[in-house]
Order: C-alpha cells, then structure tokens, then sequence
C-alpha cells in the first residue's frame, strides 16, 4: 500500500507505513546539534513527528467508540502527584549554586523517556479471537480500532517519538537538550543509570490477576494501563520543567529549553490518546477467557488502572523524595550556608494526598492481596 500524502478524517484502517509518516517539514527541530524529530511547518509552528495519519485515525477511532455509545476512559488530574523538588524548591537550589540534584531530576526523567521505547517489545496476541462481541450487536470485532493498529504501527510510533529514530533524537534527547541548554552542558552525575535500575530490580512482581484470561493479553492490557498512566502523570513533569527552564533567573537560555520541552509535551498528546482509545475500545468488549467463558474487558481494564493509579500515585512522589534527598545534603556543601538553605528548602515542602477513590473498580483486591 502506498502512503498517501492527505488524511481523510473518517478512515478506520492504516496501513503501519502511514500511521509512521510526518509531514514534510519546512524547517527541521535541531537541539543541542542533534537533528531530533518533528518539525517547523510553514505557520512556522512546531508539528510533531508521525502524527500526518495517526493524529486523524486517533480521533476517527475516537469517533466511532463514541458513536457506539462507549465510555473514553478518562483519568482526574487530581491524581497527579506533584514534582519533587517544586519549581520553588528547584528555583532555589539554582539560585544558590546548588545543580547536581537538578541536572540529577532531569537526567533521571531523558533516561525513563528513553525507557519508553519498551513498549515496540509488548507482545500482542490474537487480538480478533480474544474478544467478542459483548452481546449488544453494537460492538462487533476490532477491525477499524486503535487495538488493531497496536501491532501495525502504534507501539512502533510510541517507541520511536521516546528514544529517537536512526539519526533522529526523540524524548530522550530532546530532554538532554533542554537541560544541557537551561544550565550550560552541566557535569552529569555517573550513577543515575544504576541508582533507576537499582530502584526497579527492588519492585516486587506479581502474579496474573486474571488467570482466567490469556496470559499475553494480561501483560498487554497491564503494560498499557501503566504506560497511560505514566504518559498522565508526566504532565505534570513537562508543567514543572517548562515553568523552571524558562525562567531566566535559573535557565540560560530560557526560550529554547523552555520550547523544547513544550514540543516534547505536544509529542505526548498522540500516545495519551491512543492508549485511552484503545484501552476504551477494550473496556467496551467481553474477553473470551482460556476456558471458554467470558469476563467483561471493563472487569479487567478497571481492575489493572486502579491498581497502577493506586501505586504509582503513592510510589512516584516517594521516589522522586528518595533520589533527590539520597544526597542532598552533600550537594549543599556548594552553597554559602548549607543548614539555612535546607532549613529554607523544606520549609517550601508541599503537602500532598493522594485521594483514595481511582475513579475506577476493583473487584479482584479482596481475594487477592495488591
Ligand atoms: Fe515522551
Ligand atoms: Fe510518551
């Protein structure tokens, strides 16, 4: 199939060639000499990469769940942990001197954007035989959604837009750019690589939660889950990172790391929703289970969102408090009157909650122990 130039609004089926095509860009994204992807348009505004076909088939396949009558999920920003160290907080560690911990934050978050590229790895089963129709007549097979353009095309994108391309930088560069430009090509700590695999050889696995379901399907459907999740929970990073970097007080060159990472914030709008579409399109179907029964996909995929939402909005805060306080204090050396200035850091600590209620049912947590 050849790629065709134009996107036609109502298409349901693409080919994985054109949900990977992007515009022809009049001007390339350069950061930090390293040619990243996306690009400026005639308007002369930033368009991201790999959306000429996937931003439209998106919100086709949007149209047709609505149409059907079905729920997109949605996920309350009210979840949202805030950022450790705050703007203020980060604001003030730069004013006195103080950017290991920073140049540590905005490593740790080009290095977990890099991690993203995972998702080309997530093996898909037989997506057509796995579910059926619930019943109602409304929602017959997969063709023409975004669960059957996971495989051909999506996780392709998604991985791409986060770890580069071939000679593109993605995410992961982009970030470093953002950094290398706000606090002038800073010394970059060693071991922030190991500290986040440290971290994660740490997390406990677990078993499946719906054996009854096909196991591939289960990991497919949980890794989606937390992906959205994480992809949610970023905004509040790219907020963070905006607001600081663009602050000439504390940034060196406001305008462009500021730009950056709000092009990096518009890439991430694509893979949002096309989770959440599919994710919905799931919730809307019944899974055939490994013996021939049949358990709603909204049993399931509530089940796994409210766990992860549940975790993670516990678990990141605790985290990102751990790596930035593991040496914080021998950071502050650099500074004039290191006890003032933690006296003054602590002092602008933010109290935050998580609410209890996700937004979304779980009925496994009895029996099975979260
Ligand atoms: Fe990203
Ligand atoms: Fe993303």
């Amino acid at each position: 199939m050849s790629v065709a130039t134009q996107p036609e609004p109502d298409r349901l089926v693409y080919s994985a060639e054109e949900l990977l095509a992007s515009d022809s860009y009049r001007e390339p994204l350069i950061a930090n000499e390293i040619r990243c992807h996306g690009g400026f348009m005639d308007d002369g505004f930033y368009r991201s990469p790999r959306t000429l076909h996937r931003g439209p088939a998106i919100d086709a396949w949007k149209g047709k769940l609505a149409e059907q009558g079905h729920d997109l999920i949605e996920l309350s920003r009210e979840l949202t942990p805030p950022q450790y160290p705050s703007v203020a907080q980060a604001r003030l560690l730069l004013q006195n001197g103080v950017r290991e911990p920073i140049v540590r934050t905005l490593t740790i978050i080009s290095i977990l954007e890099g991690f993203g590229a995972m998702i080309r790895d997530v093996r898909v089963p037989k997506l057509e035989d796995l579910f059926i129709d619930g019943g109602s007549g409304r929602t017959p097979g997969i063709e023409g959604t975004a669960l059957a353009h996971l495989r051909g095309g999506l996780f392709e994108a998604h991985a791409r837009d986060e770890s580069g391309y071939r000679e593109e930088g993605g995410h992961k560069q982009m970030w470093e750019a953002a950094r290398d430009e706000a606090l002038e090509n800073p010394k970059i700590p060693g071991d922030v690589l190991m500290r986040i695999m440290g971290q994660r050889q740490k997390r406990e696995k677990t078993g499946p939660v719906f054996p009854e379901i096909d196991p591939k399907l289960e990991r497919m459907l949980a890794f989606m889950s937390q992906v959205l999740v994480i992809e949610v929970f970023a905004e509040g990073a790219f907020e963070w990172g905006i607001e600081l970097l663009s602050d000439p007080e504390v940034s060196a060159n406001p305008k462009v790391a500021g730009d950056m990472i709000r092009h990096i914030q518009q890439d991430e709008k694509p893979h949002v929703e096309y989770l959440r579409t599919a994710l919905s399109e799931a919730r809307a179907r019944t899974i055939r289970t490994v013996d021939g029964k049949e358990i709603p996909g909204k049993v399931v995929v509530d089940e796994f969102l409210h766990r992860i939402l549940h975790s993670m909005s516990r678990e990141r805060r605790r985290d990102q408090r751990a790596d930035l306080r593991e040496n914080l204090i021998e950071a502050m050396k650099v500074a004039g009157n290191p006890k003032a200035l933690l006296e003054e850091f602590d002092s602008l600590d933010e109290d935050w909650n998580p609410t209890a209620d996700t937004g979304f049912v779980s009925t496994r947590a009895a029996n099975q122990a979260a």
